[in-house]
């Protein structure tokens, strides 16, 4: 099973909740969250790593809403931010700063005096650059920056090229053979406490390979710095795991604990993840609408509601995300459509060849999609973005309301009228 929705009485539920009722009451499109699953998924983390010292800190770019951090930070997560927008949210949502780690490979004065106002956990330093400008900040403000580099493991993730992140071809971290002399820099500097190492190789990883190849050359590194005389605190390894989003096996996080975990043994760093898709993913769907059906000769159309600009990932990683309809009680019989959306542009399309009975009218549900569907969502062709729901149990909580025009235009003025005369 690649989601939490599940059919009964022919009906798809998310909890105890149909999803019909919410698209009923709420409109569609709209992205729908389970908590359950949200904790679940969080806890599998949390169960798996047990009495090793660690820190999961949920990538916040996965999916920023409030409600759904404020569930996280409920159980104890931490979190990892990648801008202060991201940061204020954390902080909004009631996550506790000092679990919070900043990644990123271009973060400003501003964002760097903020982090170090509310006192966070960890600065991910991706260049030297980043380094000086951070030593500079901190010492304005009279504080010690904890620091992390982030290194680049020149490992090969096996993911899509867009989403691949640890060869040496990225524009992330720094180089691995490198690391060493600029850890001594740091470890000179005055405002600068260097407390970490983080890697991060990439996302939808389905392989438990690539994370072990990645914590053995940081653990090499670990020693090598421990000669020079720089102990580190902790060991981020970056991303979580892939998820099905069809019926690919992937690990258990259990699994990949019952690898990983032994590499440290002994070891008195904390252990530092970075989780977001395996956390989010298959706890949301995007419900949407059949606005229309169609047929160009060979080809079949659902036109639905939701496009690009609700849900990137087909158009951009030309993703795969399974797509069915929300009841089993269609008349219909079954085509082969290609499910489109109303924006103007070919690459609008959320499935392609799916085989679906449907009607117009008829709700459909877009699965794995709470991990990042509405962080990537826009208002290209001045569509509002939609509305989220969470539910919990039996009850469905709006936890964002859906943009009106007014919060289209916000922030816009015309010109003033000038005199033709
Ligand atoms: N840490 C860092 C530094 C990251 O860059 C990322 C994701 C994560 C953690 C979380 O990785 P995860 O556990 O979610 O795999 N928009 C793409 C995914 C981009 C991932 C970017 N970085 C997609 O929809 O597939």
């Amino acid at each position: 099973m690649h989601n939490t929705a599940y059919y009964q009485n022919q009906r798809l539920q998310l909890e105890n909740v149909a999803l019909d009722d919410i698209a009923a009451h709420f409109g569609t499109p709209c992205f729908v969250y389970s908590k359950n699953a949200l904790e679940q998924s969080f806890l599998a983390y949390k169960n798996a790593l047990g009495d090793r010292s660690h820190l999961i800190c949920y990538a916040v770019k996965s999916n920023s809403n409030l409600a759904v951090l404020q569930t996280l930070a409920n159980l104890g997560a931490g979190f990892d931010i990648v801008s202060l927008g991201e940061l204020e949210r954390v902080l909004l949502a009631g996550g506790d700063p000092n679990k919070i780690v900043f990644s990123g490979v271009a973060k400003n004065a501003a964002e760097m005096q903020r982090a170090l106002e509310v006192g966070i956990h960890c600065f991910n330093v991706e260049s030297e650059a980043e380094l000086e400008l951070l030593n500079t900040t901190a010492a304005e403000q009279n504080k010690i920056a904890a620091v992390s580099l982030r290194v680049n493991p020149d490992v090969d993730a096996k993911t899509h090229p867009y989403i691949s992140t640890g060869l040496k071809e990225n524009k992330f971290g720094i180089d691995i053979n490198l690391a060493p002399q600029i850890y001594q820099r740091a470890a000179a500097m005055d405002n600068i406490a260097v407390v970490g190492v983080d890697c991060h190789i990439g996302s939808q990883i389905t392989e438990i390979k690539p994370f072990i190849d990645a914590m053995d050359r940081l653990l090499a590194l670990v020693d090598q710095l421990e000669a020079l005389g720089i102990s580190l605190k902790h060991i981020d390894i970056g991303g979580g795991l892939g998820v099905p989003y069809q019926n690919e096996s992937t690990p258990s996080v259990a699994d990949y604990m019952s690898e990983l975990l032994p590499k440290l043994a002994g070891r008195p760093q904390t252990l530092v993840m970075e989780p977001g898709r395996s956390i989010t993913a298959n706890a949301g769907v995007l419900l949407m609408k059949v606005e229309f059906i169609k047929s160009n000769g060979e080809k079949n159309f659902a036109i639905v509601d939701a496009a690009m600009n609700d849900m990137l990932r087909p158009a951009l990683y030309e993703a795969w995300m399974d797509i069915q309809p929300t009841s089993l009680n269609s008349s219909a019989t079954a085509g082969l459509y290609d499910v489109v959306g109303p924006v103007c542009e070919t690459g609008d399309f959320l499935g392609k060849d799916r085989s679906l009975a449907i009607s117009q009218g008829d709700n459909l549900c877009l699965f794995s999609a709470g991990a990042y569907g509405f962080v990537m969502s826009s208002n290209y062709n001045s569509r509002p973005r939609v509305a989220e729901v969470i539910v919990d149990n039996n009850l469905a909580y709006l936890v964002r309301a859906r943009e009106t025009i007014a919060d289209l235009v916000r922030g816009e003025q015309l010109l003033p009228e000038t005199d033709q005369g």
